[in-house]
């Protein structure tokens, strides 16, 4: 297969509900987008996952959709989205739309309808089921806590939500859904988008009756169908998101022959800090040599039979500066190392809107402060269950995601340049020094490190092609080689707020690093607090 667009491409993610502000009722739009297109090209990314613009009752932020076919008022108009398509394709930015078709809002017309009787046409489209003895038909889970069965007064029947009860789950057994599905994503081909999004699709082959909601068999059907009925041939970049994936199963969603996507978010190196068999809440430190481990095995698994999605951080997730990182005294230095590390592998990487800046979690101190549903719903059902005040809130400042979710740092003005309104949730207050109007009047800061670290990939057929393999070192650096033909580049990050010591038998050139160096490092190298850099050897 010759090389794709997307195979050389970075993503940039935008929350819209955060990203800016136009019109002052404190909620970003896609003219504040738009207006932003500017700062996105000069980073130099290639296209932009906007997460959900529809109409939606904000049951859990646009994840809940009420129309497909209509922007969200909040956002504005249709004719926004089209001037935001127009005006990204000016800058070769296309728009990736987030595809959320697992459930739709309760508050859709086909649900609406679905609700009005067991004999209704669109009955079918929702996944029904009687109780059993009198209870929910098994012991299926919410995502946001509790049974994943919600009981109809009326008909007398529970339906189907893994998401909020707001969020009903289509039956895609019905062929009618999918084709309902398919048209809308015609519909979205034809206005111009770049591609999608597909909000965990690897649960739309469910077997509800079976417990079985991730993997199931009819998954790789339905995508096989959609990929032929819509984007296929298209030159469309599309994303899974699959939280269960191995390897295995991300080469049956992205190997090139089976006509399916062109890559998947795996969530393995998500899931390294918590307890093993526990929920993400349940925290555990960071085993650095599994994080090793399970990157580079994502790296070298896949061959020519899948490719990888790059990323630390989206809407769903802690800052990663926070997170693994040090986001106090190495705040910079370790922004820098994580953003290095990750884009030297092979794969698409994506940027969540703000990481180009180090932005960091922002901590709460009561619940009533959080506004996220999962957040909401697990720290209720945790309390009931005798868990510790002061421990929820603490998982909830490590893992929650409102962290990710505060508004865009723009500049020092009020609410961080974010909107002359009342913010929908808190800006977090290091705003004053962390923001974009800083970085871009600092030459060395967080933001220059991302643009050249995109640069390099448009350059360097080694970022892209390059063979990878794990250097074995010191636990706290993370080290690899990346090899195409004559060309060799050692990739080095101390993960850590204490020096290292790295030995470098060869090195002829410096390509990137995070710290001033006078001299290409060699031999007995000492690395200091989260130190990266990336040498031709
Ligand atoms: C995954 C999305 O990323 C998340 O934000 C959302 O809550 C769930 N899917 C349900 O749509």
């Amino acid at each position: 297969m010759s090389e794709q667009w997307w195979q050389r491409a970075v993503v940039y993610q935008i929350y819209p509900r955060s990203f800016q502000d136009t019109n002052g009722d404190g909620i970003g739009d896609l003219q504040g987008v738009i207006s932003r297109l500017d700062y996105l090209e000069l980073l130099g990314i290639d296209a932009i996952w906007l997460s959900p613009v529809y109409q939606s009752p904000n049951d859990d932020n646009g994840y809940d959709i009420s129309n497909y076919e209509e922007i969200m008022s909040e956002f504005g108009t249709m004719a926004d989205m089209e001037e935001l398509i127009a005006e990204g394709k000016k800058r070769n930015i296309r728009i990736i739309m987030d595809l959320v078709v697992n459930h739709t809002s309760d508050e859709h017309a086909w649900f609406v309808e679905a609700r009005k009787s067991p004999e209704n046409p669109s009955r079918d489209y929702y996944i029904w089921r009687d109780p059993v003895a009198g209870q929910v038909p098994n012991n299926l889970r919410s995502t946001f806590s509790g049974s994943a069965w919600e009981f109809d007064e009326d008909s007398g029947q529970y339906f189907l939500h893994l998401f909020s009860k707001k969020q009903p789950d289509l039956n895609w057994e019905n062929e009618k859904v999918r084709q309902e599905v398919y048209d809308m994503m015609n519909f979205w081909i034809e206005k111009g988008v770049g591609g999608f999004r597909m909000d965990v699709i690897d649960l739309i082959g469910k077997l509800p009756d079976q417990e079985i909601t991730g993997n199931g068999p009819k998954l790789h059907e339905y995508l096989q169908e959609m990929n032929a009925e819509t984007f296929g041939g298209k030159d469309l970049l599309t994303v899974g998101e699959t939280w269960g994936a191995t390897p295995e199963i991300a080469k049956l969603y992205s190997n090139p022959q089976r006509n399916e996507l062109s890559m998947v978010f795996q969530f393995e190196h998500v899931g390294l800090d918590q307890q093993e068999g526990k929920e993400k809440w349940d925290l555990a430190p960071l085993d650095l040599t599994k994080l090793k481990e399970v990157l580079s095995k994502w790296q070298t698994s896949l061959g020519n039979e899948g490719w990888n999605s790059l990323f630390w951080n989206n809407h769903d997730l802690p800052r990663i500066v926070s997170r693994w990182g040090n986001d106090q005294q190495y705040r910079v230095e370790s922004a820098k190392a994580f953003a290095i590390l990750l884009h030297l592998m092979k794969g698409t990487p994506y940027i969540y809107q703000g990481e180009e800046i180090g932005m960091t979690n922002y901590p709460i101190t009561d619940i009533k402060q959080a506004t996220d549903i999962e957040t909401i719903n697990m720290y209720q059902e945790r309390l009931a269950l005798g868990f510790a005040k002061e421990d929820l809130i603490e998982s909830i400042n490590v893992k929650g995601r409102d962290n990710a979710r505060t508004p865009m740092q723009w500049d020092e003005s009020a609410n961080g340049g974010f909107t002359t309104g009342t913010p929908w949730l808190h800006v977090n207050p290091n705003y004053q020094t962390i923001n974009v109007k800083q970085a871009l009047a600092d030459s060395s800061s967080i933001f220059y490190t991302y643009q050249q670290l995109i640069a390099l990939r448009k350059e360097h057929d080694v970022i892209v092609w390059g063979e990878y393999e794990l250097l074995q070192t010191p636990t706290e650096i993370f080290a690899y080689l990346r090899s195409l033909g004559d060309e060799k580049w050692l990739i080095a990050c101390n993960l850590s707020d204490q020096s290292q010591a790295l030995s470098v038998p060869k090195s002829k050139e410096i390509i990137l690093t995070n710290y001033e160096l006078t001299e290409v490092p060699v031999g007995e190298v000492t690395m200091r607090p989260y130190e990266a850099f990336v040498l031709k050897v």
